[in-house]
């Protein structure tokens, strides 16, 4: 085992860059901004070049830290290749898999090339980047690496079946790199976001649900920055953890996906033929 020695401040622990995927919008702009806040340097990844840039240009403002943007779409195979120009020459200390592409509705109303595209950017992309960077953090003996997961990890949730499945993917190859990778000094954290208000939640047009409390962004990432490196995952907001503690304690696994299910119908339903 290598000698890891105590980094103390985050920009210590995770610096000089942050990686950060979808960064154009939602918790990935936030997880940018909360980075650059913490004293890293950014490096902006999304298909949306105009709003990378525009998020890139406010966190050198506002917080004098140096920025990169790479526009390019994570379902592509060849996505190493593609941020090599931009990322060999950078010591990226913190690697952030939030992309992610979030649809409800009835399983066999996605066309089959959509559910693979989703696949591979909600999951693939996060795989092959944490490969490569975490291989690199594992040489320096520091660093961390978050992926995005979420409640529905946890059971099966109707009318998102293929985006629950790689967000249950998400959640145990971070919880078992929490423990592989940590013997080597990097910190990984499985974040399952509770419902936040993102361009992404928005387009779902959620209806609303005396159970569901939409968390603003801010309060999301500050409590992953906040868990990372305390513990292999964490569900935001305290009524979430709540939630799910009940659910997991107090219900059947078959109990446990009914209610969901019923709950997604109240909440995104009905579903026409062509949802
Ligand atoms: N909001 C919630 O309630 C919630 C709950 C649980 C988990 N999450 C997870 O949190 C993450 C962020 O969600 P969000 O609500 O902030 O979503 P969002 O508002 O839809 O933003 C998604 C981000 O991913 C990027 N993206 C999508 N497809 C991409 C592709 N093919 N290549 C590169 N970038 C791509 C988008 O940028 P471009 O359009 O510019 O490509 C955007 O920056 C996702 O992984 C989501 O599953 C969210």
């Amino acid at each position: 085992m290598p000698i890891i020695e105590m980094a103390t401040s985050f920009s210590e622990k995770y610096g000089p860059w942050a990686l950060v995927t979808g960064a154009s919008r939602g918790l990935g702009a936030e997880f940018a901004r909360q980075c650059a806040e913490r004293g890293l340097n950014v490096v902006l990844v999304a298909t949306n070049a105009g709003l990378l840039r525009s998020r890139a240009d406010e966190l050198e403002r506002d917080h004098g830290i140096e920025t990169r943007t790479v526009a390019l779409d994570l379902s592509r195979e060849d996505i190493l290749q593609q941020l090599a120009p931009v990322t060999d020459s950078l010591q990226v200390g913190l690697l952030v898999n939030n992309a992610g592409v979030s649809t409800v509705r009835p399983f066999l109303h996605h066309s089959l090339d959509q559910l693979l595209r989703q696949l591979h950017v909600n999951a693939r992309a996060g795989l092959m980047l944490a490969h490569h960077f975490g291989e690199k953090m594992v040489q320096q003996t520091r660093g961390g690496i978050i992926f995005l997961s979420s409640g529905s990890a946890l059971h099966g949730t109707a009318y998102c079946a293929n985006y629950a499945g790689t967000k249950a993917y998400n959640l145990i190859i971070a919880e078992t790199l929490w423990y592989e990778l940590g013997r080597h000094g990097v910190d990984v954290l499985g974040f399952m976001a509770g419902s936040t208000k993102t361009p992404g939640w928005d387009a779902n047009e959620a209806k609303p649900h005396r159970l569901v409390k939409v968390m603003d962004v801010r309060t999301a990432v500050a409590e992953a920055l906040d868990a990372l490196g305390k513990r292999p995952s964490i569900i935001s907001g305290r009524s979430n953890r709540l939630g799910y503690l009940v659910m997991g304690k107090m219900m059947s696994r078959t109990g446990a996906i009914r209610t969901l299910g019923r709950s997604m119908e109240r909440m995104f339903g009905p579903f026409s033929e062509t949802d």
